[in-house]
């Protein structure tokens, strides 16, 4: 590693971006073993604010700081948020289920939602069946995919019938494990995410702490050069997947006349940021 620790670049960085996506497509295949034997993951299912742990973490209790002073409710804020989109909305977890997420919300808030994870992970086959049909009854839908494949994103747009969707929400922990500690790959995620948007959606997105320096960076040059345009706030944790205390992540809107790309910073000035 160079002097001041920085993310890598050259035969280095393919390396990574390589190694992950293999340990990724094998947890693909092994990934419900290690689950049901050995607790690969606790955060299988969870819950939108709680107050009890069933199935993982709340995403209300990683993702508190982002809400506005005085809401302690994560659904409240999404709702109020999206009023205007009321039994319309189309919702997406990337990397995760998003089952018991969705099915927290006011019945009918959204028409449509997705979860996307490497593997459906919640049960051996015959409960896998039962809790399939108990998704349908909210119009919700599990597409096993990796965030990384294009081809995840051409079922995921299917599956959407090529709509936009209104609120964007990523809590993976652990899961972070099979995302490259890279920027450039993140960044071209995040551009991905930021592009399915609907304007005046929202979304949440969790970020490996490794990326705490760069993150903060961004969301000044964000707030400074398009604040009338994007609402941003970030939060910066210890662990990606501690029980207690939040997460490093961001909330970000898309209002009225945002620009059609997600503005990042541009390769020069990530070279100077240290992890
Ligand atoms: C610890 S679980 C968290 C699940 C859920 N977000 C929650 O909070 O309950 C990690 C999740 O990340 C997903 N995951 C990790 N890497 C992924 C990737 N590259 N593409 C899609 N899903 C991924 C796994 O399939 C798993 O569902």
């Amino acid at each position: 590693m160079n002097k001041f620790n920085a993310f890598p670049i050259g035969k280095e960085r393919k390396e990574e971006i390589r190694e992950t996506y293999k340990n990724a497509t094998s947890f693909q295949t092994r990934g419900n073993r290690e689950i049901f034997d050995s607790k690969h993951y606790t955060w299988i299912d969870s819950p939108l604010d709680g107050p009890n742990i069933i199935d993982g973490k709340s995403f209300g209790k990683s993702f508190g700081y982002l809400l506005p002073e005085g809401e302690a409710s994560l659904r409240n804020y999404i709702e109020t948020t999206l009023a205007r989109r009321k039994s319309k909305a189309v919702g997406v977890e990337f990397g995760g289920i998003g089952s018991r997420l969705f099915s927290e919300f006011t019945p009918g808030f959204f028409a449509k939602s997705v979860g996307v994870s490497l593997l459906d992970h919640r049960g051996r086959t015959d409960q896998l069946a039962r809790l399939t049909e108990r998704d349908k009854k909210i119009n919700h839908e599990v597409l096993e995919g990796n965030i990384f494949d294009t081809e995840t994103y051409n079922s995921l747009n299917k599956k959407l019938e090529n709509k936009k969707v209104d609120l964007i929400i990523e809590r993976m922990g652990k899961g972070l494990e099979f995302v490259p500690i890279e920027p450039y790959t993140v960044s071209r995620i995040l551009q991905t995410w930021y592009d399915l948007l609907r304007e005046e959606g929202v979304m949440f997105v969790q970020v490996p702490v490794v990326f705490n320096n760069l993150l903060e960076t961004w969301v000044a040059k964000i707030k400074k050069e398009l604040e009338s345009v994007i609402e941003i706030e970030y939060q910066k944790g210890n662990s990606d997947a501690a029980i207690h205390g939040a997460c490093s992540a961001f909330r970000l809107r898309k209002l009225p006349r945002a620009p059609s790309e997600l503005p990042l910073l541009d390769p020069r000035t990530v070279r100077k940021i240290p992890r």
